[in-house]
């Protein structure tokens, strides 16, 4: 049986920058990924990551920020951590060939970035989690560590309420393995393609935020889901915040600067919430152009947006066909990130005994209910830092568990009932879409109790009719079409999650916004809440949040 110290599922920037603090401190690591390393989403992360380093900056303006972003639902302990932490972990990827941008002066240069009261997001150009991820990649190929690339995690195993390995496929052959290890570190990144459209890649599928709740470790904070507020029209590609920041303007079909409306300081660099409910408002109120915003760029200059924009020029070039040096970029707000995920302590420990989690996947919480552009960058370093030397400690103090064959059986089992369905049922594609389009339309900016409802009960017919999905290709080898069916379960259980979640916060705040439930309500919703996977569904439950400094303020920009 294959066997590690510290397992890693997913190679993006958190479960890379885990396994490399892992290594660092002896432990045999490695790292299991569906995709290759550099083809991991964090590529796809544009616009910068953040830290205090400017002259009048501080780890404590960065904070309070943050917890302000966060609509006070961030764990202010965590925020601390994350934000003391950040401007050491910045200088530590330049140091290993990160070639952040400068400043005529020598020093890293900084853009303003939403919600954020100083320029503090370092960046390469508009490419900086690509950037990033390779250099990071680089490290490990340095230190040797071991990625099983192209191969799919299907389940934890958990022997005595101990998590202790994985059963996987290796997707070359279809065979599957169990890999023991002491400690299992879930890197999996988002679950964008719970929703239709997103920004996120094809693979964001939410596998280990599922693979959590099935083993029985809570979902924190599920219901907060952010809508980007520039993603390009029909496909919903990214447009970076960083557009913003350089000083692009968001305007409605009249001309208007329309954020004045929402946010009249900080106008198109409001938190994401704000701004993206501002768009939707200007949409739904017929200010809209083609159910899209214009993000205008052109008085920015070919210099700079061929310098720092270039990418986000070619990608509004090739998906709709419009140059941004002569005309508006149209926008919409698009689904993006999701704040909640495993619970984990600031070490990235799960309740679940093994199980650690860090990057997008986890939960700490250092987003609360809407997170900071900027911030999920700095998280996948900080907390996979932690996450990686968390476990690598862990693994020195725990005898290895033995695991029993049976785990491989079972989901060859799993495997084989999948194949054997009636050719007839309806396929994975269909209902993805199905669950897509639901979720989009009910559990989107701004929520009802009528649709949320509408939601929970859609995702339940769904999650009915997946138990008669039918994969038409039978092969063992690169069996994408098994694949998606498997992943389409994950994300059945994560839309039910979130849908159940939503509907039963009845407040506004952040990124949760209820017409019925319009302001925010600390007496009665000041605290996270944990979902519980039953055989019925999510069972909720709720804990306080941990407030150091910052008591909840009314919340403008
Ligand atoms: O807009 C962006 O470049 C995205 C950044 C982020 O999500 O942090």
């Amino acid at each position: 049986m294959l066997q590690h110290d510290v397992l890693i599922i997913g190679a993006g920037l958190a479960g890379m920058r885990a396994a490399y603090e892992a290594k660092k401190k002896n432990v045999d690591v490695a790292i299991i990924s569906k995709v290759h390393p550099v083809r991991s989403h964090s590529a796809a992360a544009q616009g910068g990551i953040n830290a205090a380093l400017g002259e009048n900056d501080s780890w404590e303006n960065h904070s309070f920020d943050t917890v302000k972003g966060s609509d006070y639902l961030g764990d202010q302990d965590a925020v601390e951590t994350l934000c003391r932490e950040a401007p050491a972990d910045i200088i530590e990827l330049e140091n290993m060939g990160v070639a952040f941008n400068r400043r005529e002066d020598g020093k890293l240069a900084q853009r303003p970035f939403g919600g954020a009261g100083f320029a503090r997001t370092c960046f390469v150009s508009d490419i900086t989690g690509q950037v990033i991820l390779h250099v990071m990649y680089e490290q490990l190929l340095k230190m040797g560590v071991q990625v099983y690339e192209e191969w799919f995690c299907l389940s934890l195993i958990v022997e005595n309420g101990v998590c202790c390995g994985v059963v996987a496929m290796d997707m070359l052959t279809g065979k599957l393995e169990a890999i023991r290890s002491k400690a299992v570190i879930m890197a999996t990144g988002g679950l964008g393609r719970v929703y239709h459209p997103t920004t996120n890649g094809l693979i964001c599928t939410g596998d280990g935020m599922s693979l959590a709740y099935r083993a029985g470790s809570p979902l924190m904070d599920m219901e907060f889901v952010q809508f980007h507020p520039t993603t390009l029209k029909t496909s919903g590609v990214l447009i970076t915040e960083g557009a913003r920041g350089e000083g692009g303007y968001l305007v409605n079909a009249k001309g208007e600067r329309f954020m004045g409306r929402y946010a009249p300081q900080r106008m198109e660099l409001a938190a994401r919430d704000v701004v993206s409910r501002g768009e939707q408002t200007e949409i739904d109120e017929g200010r809209g152009v083609d159910e899209c915003i214009l993000l205008d760029l052109r008085h920015l200059g070919k210099e700079l947006i061929m310098q720092k924009l270039g990418q986000i020029r070619e990608l509004a070039l090739d998906y709709a066909d419009i140059d941004a040096l002569k005309e508006p970029i149209p926008v919409r707000p698009g689904m993006h990130y999701q704040m909640g995920g495993v619970k984990t302590d600031a070490q990235g420990k799960a309740p679940l005994p093994g199980l650690f989690a860090a990057g997008e996947c986890a939960c700490v919480s250092v987003h609360g209910a809407n997170r900071l552009g900027g911030n999920s960058l700095l998280e996948t370093v900080v907390f996979g830092r932690r996450a990686g030397a968390g476990a690598a400690d862990y693994v020195n103090d725990v005898p290895a568990t033995a695991v029993s064959e049976s785990a491989v059986a079972e989901e060859e089992k799993r495997i084989k009932s999948l194949f054997a369905r009636e050719d007839r049922g309806e396929t994975a594609a269909k209902l993805r879409l199905e669950m897509g389009t639901t979720m989009k339309a009910n559990v989107g900016i701004f929520r009802t109790r009528e649709n949320l409802a509408k939601a929970v009960d859609k995702i339940k017919e769904l999650k009915e009719r997946y138990k008669g999905v039918h994969i038409q290709h039978k092969g063992r080898v690169f069996n994408t079409n098994l694949l998606a069916a498997i992943e389409l379960g994950f994300m059945l259980d994560l839309a039910e999650v979130i849908s159940t979640g939503a509907l039963a916060r009845q407040e506004s705040r952040g990124a949760h916004s209820r017409m019925d439930f319009p302001q925010r309500d600390d007496n009665n919703w000041l605290k996270h809440t944990l979902a519980f996977c039953t055989a019925d569904g999510p069972r909720l439950e709720y804990r306080p949040v941990t407030i150091t400094r910052w008591q909840p303020e009314r919340r403008t920009y």
